[in-house]
């Protein structure tokens, strides 16, 4: 008797537990996807205003370096910039979200960081490589961007939307490659250019 007692209990425990969890899942798909989707929102509207600031900041990059490929692909990557901006704006269309959110800080302070660079460095190969690596990390932060709103665009069932931001995703990471061989030269023209003293004391270290 007590084991089918004991039975009966422990199996109506597990039905009332899993009737629990099931409304509480229930519940928490509701509030998760109307918090997920202000997520999203904000984090388009970020990625806006990042994509917006650079449009403004690539032009004063290809103007300040020296290597013709940097140069290029800064150009190039301006245009995609462009694109990526009218991607994003159909996005809102569609959606009928509002475009404008708060300022993109981080993409302030990365830009910020540029600016420097091109103030404090002479012209030449190591402003170049200096400037590569601060934009290095703007690509870097592009990429978690589309690829959280890829992934955000994924789990809200906008299966185009997350078509079109993996697009732009792509061309991130094509753009950091880039960067990545093209500071293989400038690396080693800056080295070039060092003084011996300073070559000697890059070897000790
Ligand atoms: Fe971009
Ligand atoms: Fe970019």
């Amino acid at each position: 008797m007590a084991t089918k007692t004991t039975g009966y209990t422990e199996s109506t425990e597990k039905i009332s537990d899993n009737v629990y969890r099931a409304k509480e899942s229930t519940n928490k798909g509701k509030s998760g996807k109307e918090s997920l989707k202000k997520i999203f929102e904000e984090l388009l509207q970020d990625t806006y205003n990042a994509e917006k600031q650079l449009t403004k900041a690539l032009p004063e990059l290809a103007k300040a370096v020296d290597n013709d490929e940097l140069q290029e692909a800064y150009e190039n990557h301006l245009k995609e910039t462009e694109k990526q901006v009218q991607r994003l704006e159909k996005i809102f269309d569609r959606l009928k979200i509002q475009k404008e959110g708060k300022p993109c800080k981080a993409m302030e302070g990365l830009i910020k960081e540029s600016q420097e660079i091109i103030k404090e460095h002479e012209h030449g190969a190591s402003k170049d490589a200096a400037l590569i690596i601060a934009s290095q990390k703007v690509e870097h932060y592009e990429i978690a961007a589309y690829g959280s709103l890829v992934e955000l665009a994924d789990v809200l069932g906008l299966d185009n939307v997350a078509d079109v931001l993996e697009r732009t995703l792509e061309e991130e990471k094509n753009a950091d490659e880039l960067l990545s061989d093209i500071a293989q030269d400038v690396n080693d023209e800056a080295y070039g250019q060092a003084s011996e003293v300073e070559q000697y004391a890059n070897g000790i270290s």
